[in-house]
């Protein structure tokens, strides 16, 4: 015998319904406008945030499903309408409170996320390569991934990641895309068609500011940030909006690169960060006769890391050597991470234990820095 299904029943179940950006339930947060019943067809009516949401095929597969699970529904149509801003707007204070000011979670007294900045002396080291494939390897190990490409100029990330849907506004509140479970924001998904950037200082400023508060990134472990290279007006920026920021320096084998990537990380002297290390890429590269092709040298990393234990006083480790591997370029430019399409090859296997090595540091605020700084006049 079958039981005719309730309203109250229909919203239940859509209670373990959740929204895939917000990650809290579409009842709660009021996206359920309506729920008819007619015998045993189930008509559901949810309200998108936007129009042009990437999720709402993900939506519609969450409602049926859950709905389909109810005793006697044999059809379930979900009909897909657009909160107005009124709607957005309650929404978006539901979700981020009605905050006057704005703020970044993140550089509040109790936030428990590990952000690390990913920093270098010059580009091309690297970076955004390290960057996306310690994301995609953390996300794997089933932490929470934020990543934020802070290289205005230089922005890779989204192709790397293979990022393809664009943020979608909500109020104020900007939704980041997803790929590979990794939220991702880049100056890249606002600027048209390639469009270089030509910014300055304070532009850039307000720019990092509002990916770090006017986004949601939700209860992230961990936030990556690329920056761009050298010691410019962005991680200048960052030690004032995020001092809790960690670095992390990438710098080839060269001694050359090492210097400058040392001066990149000694920075942090002036802005009380902590350097948790440093990562060496482009390292020797393994033939198929078993001899090491030393394309760059060897040594700019261990050389980088002694050098910025002496210059900040503190062990500033060599986290691991990432060997050169044409695999690691492709893998990037079809927007998935070797960690991910080939976690065998040893230069997957280099980042899959970095990332092992920063997933097994304390999450929140056990060895962080006190940031005690002299105070400021004014
Ligand atoms: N270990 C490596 N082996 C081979 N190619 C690499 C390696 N690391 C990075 N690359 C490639 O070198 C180029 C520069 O890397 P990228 O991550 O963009 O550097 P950055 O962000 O520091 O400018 C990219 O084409 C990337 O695919
Ligand atoms: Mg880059």
């Amino acid at each position: 015998m079958t039981t005719a299904t309730t309203e109250d029943l229909v919203r239940t179940a859509l209670d373990d319904v959740l929204d895939p950006e917000i990650g809290r339930p579409i009842t709660e947060l009021d996206m359920v406008s309506s729920v008819e019943i007619d015998g045993a067809t189930v008509v559901v009516t949810v309200l998108l945030t936007v129009s042009g949401c990437p999720m709402r095929d993900e939506i519609t597969t969450r409602v049926e499903k859950a709905v389909y699970a109810l005793d006697g529904v044999q059809t379930v149509r979900v009909i897909l309408g657009v909160m107005n801003d009124e709607q957005r707007k309650a929404l978006s204070v539901k979700v981020r409170g009605d905050r006057a000011e704005k703020e970044i979670p993140f550089a509040k007294p109790g936030s428990l996320t590990r952000v690390y900045a990913v920093a270098s002396g010059k580009g091309g080291v690297g970076k955004s390569t390290v960057t996306t494939n310690l994301a995609a390897a953390l996300q794997a190990k089933g932490l929470t991934v934020g990543v934020l490409d802070a290289d205005i100029y230089g922005f890779s990330v989204p192709r790397m990641l293979g990022v393809t849907d664009r943020p979608t506004q909500v109020d104020e509140m900007i939704m980041p895309p997803q790929s590979h479970g990794i939220r991702v924001i880049s100056i890249g998904m606002f600027v048209a068609d390639n469009a270089p950037v030509v910014w300055r200082g304070p532009m850039l400023h307000r720019a990092l500011n509002q990916f770090l508060s006017d986004v949601f990134w939700g209860d992230l472990d961990v936030l990556l940030l690329d920056l761009p290279p050298g010691t410019g007006d962005i991680a200048i920026s960052l030690s004032q909006l995020l001092p809790s920021a960690e670095l992390i320096v990438v710098t080839t084998p060269q001694p050359a690169a090492s210097e400058v990537a040392e001066r990149a990380g000694s920075i942090a002297t002036q802005t009380h960060q902590r350097v948790v290390g440093v990562i060496e890429n482009m390292s020797g590269m393994t033939l198929p006769d078993g001899t090491v092709l030393e394309v760059f040298g060897a040594g700019g990393g261990a050389d980088a890391a002694a050098g910025l234990s002496r210059t900040l006083g503190a062990d500033v480790p060599l986290l691991g050597s990432v060997p050169l591997d044409t695999r690691l370029r492709t893998a990037a430019d079809g927007g998935e991470p070797l960690v991910l399409s080939d976690p065998e090859s040893p230069a997957a296997q280099a980042l899959l234990a970095i990332a092992d090595k920063l997933a097994g540091r304390p999450r929140g605020l056990a060895g962080m820095s006190l940031g005690i700084s002299p105070q400021r006049a004014g």
